[in-house]
């Protein structure tokens, strides 16, 4: 979607959208759209739109009404987004190529403005690569919206928008893509494109590298793919020199068959999205490169394909990770685990990081916990915990704390190792988390997100299609902005 912003709507368009308050039409609407506009009940509750055809001038326009909510509301940027992307999910495919919107007299914010057209752009993302027979009416139409009567500073409050929503289309790009496109070596290919020329440094570890640093854990979840796992760095100094940095860890399964844990047939397409946690982080990181945040961030991925094969990993194998904790892989479609405690334990002893906030679709219990509406927080740190959730109210991405305790850690006790990959069947979400735990140092705060439920979406959102949602990037974001002042 292109975007540009002019003083007038040029006479070229002959959509036009206006921004209408809650219970507030324009009196100088034309009397047919008032009456229509009551008629369909429209009140201007944010993301109603209704639009009717007027003659001005002797020319006929299409004037879309959309509904902001009310100037009171304490969480007006959600309501203008949705506002937004209301009128995307109305026009994309609607046979118009270009609409204005016109904000002259919507007495919004420049954050308030970019809010609106973040939402619009969001919204209007889709992925129709490989969709080469759509019919006419399928296609996307909308391209561009010319934006008019902008309060000055949207320009730059536009610009910081627009890196988000590029880290959000990122994020959704890799987790659409299937297995056979998006594996291990192929993420790393797509990152080294995305980010040339942002100022990210990258850092990428192949098998035999990791093999030297003793990551058996990661190791033994690909060593039954026919695609070499990696472990992808992505390192981004917007802050004080020598400041320790932040540090993201995303779980990157590209592709997650159980491996000889086989999963059932019936939905394991949906596995290609396992590595929505590494596209979160690797989203996250373009977004903060893009805006130059004011921070020193690390983005961490472990990447592997987990696979059933004569050479993979079998239920009761002990491995060594990295930290030298040894595991007995009770289940080997507990794989994330696997990549992350490696991931976890090599962010610390590269890069000392402040803190740790790593992401993953680790485990289907927590789908059953919290559904598809906020994804599972677990923390040691009150403070870090803290601001996650704020972050999280704040960006959408929203967080649930759930809790950790040693009577939860003695479940993944193992007679032959150090510990077990799974416990028992209750509290699955949490074991996988004290499992986690294990693998980060004394003091360090940390915080472990399963996106499960949130990477994907059986039906559209406010700002998001059904399809790869992009979670966490815009929560990423602002934890930076927010807890860091980046
Ligand atoms: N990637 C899955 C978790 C998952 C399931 C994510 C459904 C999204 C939707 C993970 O690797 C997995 O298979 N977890 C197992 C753990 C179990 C074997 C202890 C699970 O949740 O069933
Ligand atoms: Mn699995
Ligand atoms: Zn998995």
């Amino acid at each position: 979607m292109d975007f540009t912003f002019a003083q007038s709507v040029p006479a070229s368009i002959r959509t036009i959208a206006l921004p209408v308050l809650l219970d507030t039409l324009p009196p100088e609407l034309e009397p047919a759209l008032r009456d229509g506009a009551k008629a369909a009940r429209f009140t201007g509750k944010a993301g109603q739109v209704f639009d009717g055809f007027v003659e001005r001038g002797g020319a006929v326009h299409r004037l879309a009404l959309v509904g902001v909510g009310a100037a009171t509301e304490k969480e007006r940027l959600p309501l203008l987004e949705k506002a937004g992307a209301a009128l995307a999910a109305k026009y994309l495919t609607s046979g118009e190529k270009e609409l204005a919107l016109d904000l002259s007299n919507s007495g919004l914010s420049p954050e308030q403005a970019a809010a609106m057209l973040l939402g619009l752009r969001l919204r209007s993302w889709r992925y129709d690569k490989y969709r080469t027979k759509l019919k006419d009416e399928q296609k996307v139409t909308l391209a561009a919206v010319t934006v008019v009567g902008v309060p000055d500073g949207t320009d730059a409050a536009w610009a910081d928008a627009s890196a988000v929503a590029d880290g959000v289309e990122f994020t959704r790009e890799l987790v659409t893509e299937p297995g056979n496109v998006i594996y291990p070596e192929s993420f790393v290919e797509r990152c080294r494109e995305r980010f040339a020329g942002t100022g990210v440094e990258i850092t990428v570890l192949d098998e035999d590298e990791m093999g030297a640093l003793g990551m058996g854990a990661l190791l033994g979840v690909g060593q039954g793919s026919r695609r070499a796992s990696r472990m992808l760095a992505l390192r981004w100094q917007g802050g004080a020199e020598g400041a320790a940095p932040m540090a993201f860890v995303g779980k990157g399964v590209t592709f997650d068959t159980g491996g000889i844990s086989l999963k059932p047939g019936p939905g394991m397409e949906e596995m290609k999205w396992d590595m929505g946690g590494a596209g979160a982080v690797a989203g996250g990181m373009l977004a903060l490169a893009r805006r130059k945040a004011k921070a020193n961030v690390v983005g961490v991925m472990g990447l592997v394909e987990n696979m059933p094969d004569g050479n993979a990993q079998r239920p009761g194998d002990v491995v060594t990770s990295m930290s030298g904790q040894t595991i007995e892989v009770i289940n080997t479609d507990a794989e994330g685990r696997l990549v992350l405690c490696d991931a976890l334990h090599w962010t610390q002893e590269t890069y000392s990081p402040s803190a740790i906030v790593d992401f993953a679709t680790l485990t289907g219990a927590m789908v059953i916990s919290l559904g598809n509406e906020q994804a599972g927080m677990f923390s040691n740190d009150e403070t870090l915990a803290e601001k996650l959730l704020l972050a999280g109210v704040a960006s959408g991405d929203k967080l649930w704390r759930m809790p950790l305790a040693p009577a939860y850690d003695k479940l993944i006790d193992s007679p032959i190792a150090d510990m077990r990959n799974v416990g028992p069947r209750q509290a699955g979400s949490i074991t996988a988390a004290q499992f986690l735990l294990r693998f980060i140092r004394d003091g360090l705060p940390w915080a472990h997100c399963d996106i499960a439920g949130m990477a994907w979406a059986d039906k559209a959102g406010a700002t998001w299609d059904k399809g790869a949602t992009g979670y966490g990037v815009r929560l990423i974001d602002r934890y930076v902005r927010d807890a860091l002042g980046g």
